[in-house]
């Protein structure tokens, strides 16, 4: 089996990722930050350090602004939903995923001003375009720092001065770069790093996270969820202190031990080897797949502006038939359709079909994409 699905959810995971899993649970199995035993406070622990991991990964100073999260749509909707007034006005992109869009145009109903700036066919962001969009009304941007449609990386530091000097903040949903790409919130000027654990991160599924960088005010923002969190128990109101303010609810201790391995498994592989790979398997696709007639690749075809993330379409050929017969007749994992992300697919003009979505993976080799490229020449000429 090749599995080309790693931009929905990385697979197979890292050995050491299983066995931290299984670790914390026979080893520090109580709630953390509950009950005072040694079990509970062994939990506590292993928070602690992968908050720490995590800080340092993002380059951010304060560990308690780690807010751990069940994934990068929880983290998202943590800062829309918390932050924004009705009135606010919100700049971003048109090729943002469901996960940014659907929240924004829930809050768009009940008043918020959405400005959504187009992206070219290739899925880039003109900076000009931002300049002109955001003013000194403007609350929040909000952006992908790379698209899980076509890969294309938008510029974060341009986006984040042009905010900066509005006086906006800037939510980054890093759910495709997070483990692929280098991402440092200080140099970045990102207010917001929204992730996810169980793609590039290595972790399991149901664990995410939002960095809140170490200048913003959180008393501006409302916790979506509210509840208990183990600290200040004598209040019936909400703990205004980081991270217990926006983390209610027993905690995914075995997600957050998974993540921490992930974590440390890329900074052991290093981050540069694993871009390097992701860039040659990228142009592997890419070059086999224009050689292949009838298809037609989206996205910047620049490995340099790209992650690991190929969006084709083929002449004749549905979306849905290819990824099916590519999956029985040669047991190769892709996705189809559209991704979550109606808007994306309407700026590389895939819109309503889709596309067939190729991402490989740390453990992708160049044998794998030969056989694929070999496979999919069948499948369309069949
Ligand atoms: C760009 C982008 N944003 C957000 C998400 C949502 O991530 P999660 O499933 O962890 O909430 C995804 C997942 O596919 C994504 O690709």
């Amino acid at each position: 089996m090749i599995y080309l699905d790693n931009a929905a959810t990385s697979w197979p995971k890292p050995p050491r990722v299983l066995k931290a899993m299984v670790d914390v649970l026979e080893r520090a199995g109580g709630n953390p930050g509950r009950s005072g035993h040694r079990l509970s406070i062994e939990a506590a622990r292993v928070m602690y350090d992968a908050r720490e991991d995590i800080a340092r990964f993002f380059n951010s100073d304060d560990p308690a602004r780690v807010i751990f999260t069940n994934g990068a749509t929880h983290a998202i909707n943590i800062v829309l939903k918390g932050l924004l007034k009705p009135s606010d006005r919100v700049v971003t992109s048109a090729m943002e995923h469901n996960a940014v869009m659907r929240p924004l145009r829930s809050l768009e109903d009940r008043g918020l001003i959405l400005d959504v700036v187009p992206c070219t066919s290739d899925g880039s962001l003109d900076i000009n375009d931002i300049a002109k969009a955001v003013d000194s009304t403007t609350r929040l941007v909000v952006i992908n720092h790379a698209s899980n449609v076509a890969g294309t990386i938008l510029s974060i530091g341009g986006v984040a001065s042009i905010a900066h000097g509005a006086g906006a903040l800037l939510l980054v949903d890093a759910a495709q770069t997070a483990g692929v790409l280098s991402i440092d919130m200080k140099a970045c000027g990102i207010d917001f790093l929204a992730f996810t654990g169980h793609k590039g991160l290595q972790g399991p599924p149901g664990i995410g996270g939002l960095v809140i960088g170490d200048h913003v005010d959180t008393s501006q923002i409302e916790p979506l969820v509210q509840g208990g969190t183990g600290s200040q128990s004598e209040l019936e109101e909400q703990p205004e202190h980081l991270p217990d303010k926006f983390e209610s609810g027993t905690p995914n201790i075995v997600g957050i031990a998974g993540l921490r391995a992930g974590i440390n498994w890329i900074m052991d592989r290093g981050i540069e080897t694993i871009r390097a790979q992701e860039k040659e398997l990228t142009v592997a696709l890419i070059d086999g797949l224009s050689d292949i007639i009838g298809t037609k690749v989206y996205g910047t075809h620049d490995p340099e502006r790209a992650v690991a993330i190929v969006s084709f379409t083929a002449t004749g050929k549905h979306v849905s038939e290819i990824g099916l017969r590519l999956d029985e007749d040669h047991c190769i994992l892709t996705r189809v359709g559209l991704h979550c992300a109606p808007a994306a697919h309407k700026t590389i003009g895939t819109f309503p079909e889709g596309t067939v979505r190729l991402a490989p993976g740390v453990f992708t080799t160049r044998d794998d994409i030969s056989t694929v490229i070999v496979a999919i020449e069948k499948v369309i000429q069949s």
